[in-house]
């Protein structure tokens, strides 16, 4: 890996989200160039693609046919193929060169949960591995990884509180999920599980990208999920919540603990411990699992096996 110059990521849904998150870990650890790409626009494109170049595919099942195709695209350019796979030994499992087991155990529903949280951190570790410990995130990114079960534990002990933000919002119809940064991935992914499990059409968005388009469609039947969190980027997304709130939409913010000056700016609000930015969309990542876990719940539907998915 020391000789590449360039790291390709292909994935589908949830995966393709933890890559999304990995291309920022990696990119600012590591200072590779990474894309991410869909593995079935992947396996179709004709792009240039050298020698330097290594692909990564990211996959829980190690089955998914798009991102094994788009491994067996590149099976004579003599690049090297990684993998990060859940599914021990596994098609993608074998047909990598080198790789990563995320050990979440069997992911025994439809939607992938443990997974993603799972992959984010072998991702956060491969990160961590290419870049040099004199860098000033590492010492500060190992520590935070290890205290990362005790807060995703605290997040867990206040399920009961998800839930019945959860319930207030179950009969809407549309959802914005929104975020800037490392939170942009987590709102991608949010947006996601909530269509696959509850069926509810939602949206991701970068936040400031939010103005361009997806703010024509916000009033007071569409509630948007903001995730407020980060230092470096907070006062612009509270700026971003401020013009929903104009336009009369309900918003769920997701915020750090002792983040109150975002309460007048939020109908409903969610705390999380504080976290290091790179690490947030693991326990994020928890808290809009759970909040589309309670909605689909709510809505009678069976969250293990969602309609027309497989
Ligand atoms: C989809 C599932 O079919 O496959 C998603 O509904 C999942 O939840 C996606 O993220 C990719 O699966 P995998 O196993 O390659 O990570």
């Amino acid at each position: 890996l020391k000789f590449i110059d360039r790291l390709v990521i292909v994935a589908c849904g949830t995966s393709y989200y933890a890559g999304l998150v990995g291309e920022y870990l990696i990119e600012e650890l590591a200072g590779i160039p990474v894309e991410v790409q869909f593995a079935s626009e992947f396996k179709y494109r004709k792009e240039p693609f050298s020698r330097s170049t290594a692909l990564l595919a990211i996959s829980q099942s190690g089955e998914t046919a798009d991102t094994i195709a788009a491994l067996k695209k590149v099976e004579d350019y003599g690049v090297l193929r990684l993998g990060v796979v859940n599914a021990v030994g596994s098609t993608i499992a074998r047909l990598t060169d080198a790789g990563v087991y995320c050990h979440a155990g069997p992911e025994k529903a439809v939607a992938s949960t443990k997974a993603f949280i799972a992959q984010v951190s072998v991702l956060a570790q491969i990160a961590l591995s290419l870049s040099s410990p004199s860098n000033k995130l590492f010492k500060p990114l190992l520590q935070e990884l290890n205290d990362l079960p005790a807060k995703a534990q605290q997040i867990l002990d206040q399920s009961g509180t998800i839930q019945q933000v959860a319930l207030k919002y179950k009969d809407y119809r549309d959802f914005l999920f929104i975020g800037r940064g490392y939170s942009f991935p987590t709102a991608l992914e949010g947006a996601l599980k909530l269509k696959e499990v509850s069926y509810i059409h939602a949206e991701g968005y970068a936040a400031g990208e939010m103005k361009h388009g997806p703010l024509a469609m916000i009033d007071e039947n569409f509630p948007t999920f903001a995730i407020a969190t980060g230092e470096p980027l907070f006062e612009k997304t509270v700026s971003n919540i401020q013009e929903i709130r104009a336009r009369k939409g309900p918003v769920v913010a997701l915020a750090t603990e002792g983040k109150t000056s975002i309460e007048e700016f939020c109908d409903d609000i969610i705390y999380v411990p504080g976290v290091i930015e790179e690490l947030q969309p693991i326990l994020h990542g928890i808290v809009t699992q759970l909040f589309a876990y309670y909605i689909a719940v709510a809505r009678g539907f069976d969250v293990d096996r969602p309609r027309n998915l497989a």
